[in-house]
C-alpha cells in the first residue's frame, strides 16, 4: 500500500471518529432537558465519554489538524459543523414531532456549532494538547447559548423545566394495512403517481404500494434514505398543478394542520395554503386521503371542484386517537 493511501486511510480514521463521537454525544444527550438545572464549571459537565475520547484520539487528532492541507481541514471543519448541526436537529424532531424551525434558526444554529467547533479545533492547532478545564468552560458557554436559542422554539417549552430526562412526544410509523384500512382505500383504485405527504421514517405506505408495482414517492422531513423520498419540509417542496393522481396523509399534514390551528402564532395559513396546493396538485379525478379531518377547511370546498367523503376511523389502535376523528377523501370532479 502506498504512503498517500496509508496517510489518507488514518486521516478518514480521525475523521470517521470525530463524526463518531458526535452521533454519540447525540445519543447520550438526546432524552436530556437542556433547560434543567444550570450548567457549572463542573468537571462532570464533559462527561466520561468525551474525557475517553480525548485520552484516547486527541494526539493524532492534533497531528491530523497540523498537517492537512488548509483547503482539506477547512473542507472538514465545515463538515462537522454542518453534521452537529444536522444532529441537533434530528435530535429536537424526534423528541418533539412539532417542532417547526425555520431558515434563520438554523443558521443560528449552524453559526453556534461554528463558533464551538472553530473554537476547539483552533486551540487544539496552537496548543498542541487540549486542557479539560478550558474546553468544560467552552462547552459550558456553548450549551448556555444552546439553551437560549432553543427557548425561542416554542414546542420545546411545552416540557416541564424540572425534568431532567424527557418523554418524546409520541410519533410512530403504522403499517401498510393499518393506513389503507382506515383510509379507506383500495391500492388496485388508485391513481397514480401517489404521493405519500408525511410518510414517516421508514416510508411503509411507500415500499408497500412500490412492491404492487405503484409509482409512488414518499416525502418526510425525517428519512432513513429511503429510496423514492425526498427528505424536506413539506413547505420546501412545491407541488404543481395536475402533478399527482393521488396524495394520501396518514396522521401528518393535517394532524400538524388542527396543531397550528389551535396555537399562538400558529401558522395555520401557511397550511391552508398548502391544502389548496395539494388539492390543486390532483390530476382530474384524483383523490387526497387523509386523517384527522379538517371539517374547517372542508365546508368551504366548492362541491363543483371536489367532492368529499368523511369516514368514521374504526381500528383497534383507534381507540387511541381523539374522538370524533375521520378520514376523509376529497376527490377532484
Ligand atoms: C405520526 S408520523 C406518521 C407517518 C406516516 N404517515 C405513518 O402513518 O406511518 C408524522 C410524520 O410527519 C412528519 N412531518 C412533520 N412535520 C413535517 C413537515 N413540516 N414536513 C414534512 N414532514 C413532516 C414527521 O417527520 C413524521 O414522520
Amino acid at each position: 500500500m502506498s504512503v498517500s493511501v496509508t496517510v489518507r486511510l488514518m486521516k478518514t480514521r480521525i475523521e470517521q471518529s470525530v463524526f463518531g463521537l458526535i452521533d454519540r454525544l447525540n445519543l447520550l444527550n438526546g432524552g436530556k432537558n437542556i433547560f434543567y438545572g444550570q450548567p457549572s464549571e463542573d468537571s462532570s459537565l464533559l462527561g466520561d465519554y468525551v474525557a475517553s475520547f480525548l485520552v484516547s484520539h486527541s494526539p493524532e487528532l492534533i497531528e491530523y489538524l497540523s498537517d492537512a492541507e488548509s483547503q482539506e481541514l477547512e473542507g472538514f471543519i465545515r463538515q462537522v459543523i454542518d453534521y452537529s448541526t444536522k444532529g441537533v436537529l434530528d435530535t429536537l424532531l424526534h423528541l418533539n414531532q412539532y417542532v417547526d424551525v425555520d431558515d434563520q434558526f438554523l443558521c443560528a444554529l449552524n453559526d453556534l456549532y461554528e463558533d464551538f467547533v472553530r473554537a476547539v479545533f483552533g486551540k487544539l492547532q496552537t496548543d498542541r494538547t487540549i486542557d479539560p478545564h478550558w474546553l468544560t468552560v467552552r462547552v459550558m458557554e456553548h450549551q448556555l447559548r444552546l439553551r437560549s436559542l432553543l427557548g425561542s422554539v416554542d414546542e420545546l417549552r411545552i416540557f416541564p423545566d424540572e425534568l431532567e430526562y424527557l418523554e418524546p412526544v409520541p410519533c410512530s410509523d403504522y403499517s401498510a394495512e393499518l393506513q389503507l384500512h382506515i383510509l379507506g382505500i383500495r391500492p388496485d383504485e388508485l391513481l397514480e403517481p401517489v404521493l405519500d405527504l408525511g410518510c414517516g421514517e421508514q416510508a411503509n405506505l411507500v415500499i408497500y404500494l412500490r412492491q404492487l408495482g405503484i409509482k409512488a414517492y414518499g416525502l418526510d422531513r425525517i428519512n432513513r434514505n429511503q429510496l423514492h423520498v425526498c427528505q424536506a419540509s413539506w413547505f420546501k417542496v412545491k407541488l404543481h398543478a395536475n402533478q399527482w393522481g393521488t396524495v394520501i396523509s396518514h396522521l401528518s399534514f393535517t394532524n400538524h394542520f388542527r396543531r397550528h390551528h389551535l396555537k399562538v402564532n400558529g401558522q395555520h395559513a401557511a397550511y391552508a395554503r398548502k391544502y389548496m396546493e395539494v388539492l390543486g396538485s390532483l390530476k382530474p379525478k384524483g383523490s387526497f386521503f387523509y386523517t384527522p379531518d379538517l371539517p374547517l377547511v372542508e365546508q368551504f370546498l366548492s362541491p363543483d371542484l371536489y367532492s368529499v367523503t368523511r369516514m368514521p376511523v374504526e381500528t383497534e389502535s383507534s381507540k387511541q386517537l381523539p374522538m370524533g376523528i375521520k378520514a376523509v377523501r376529497v376527490t377532484r370532479v
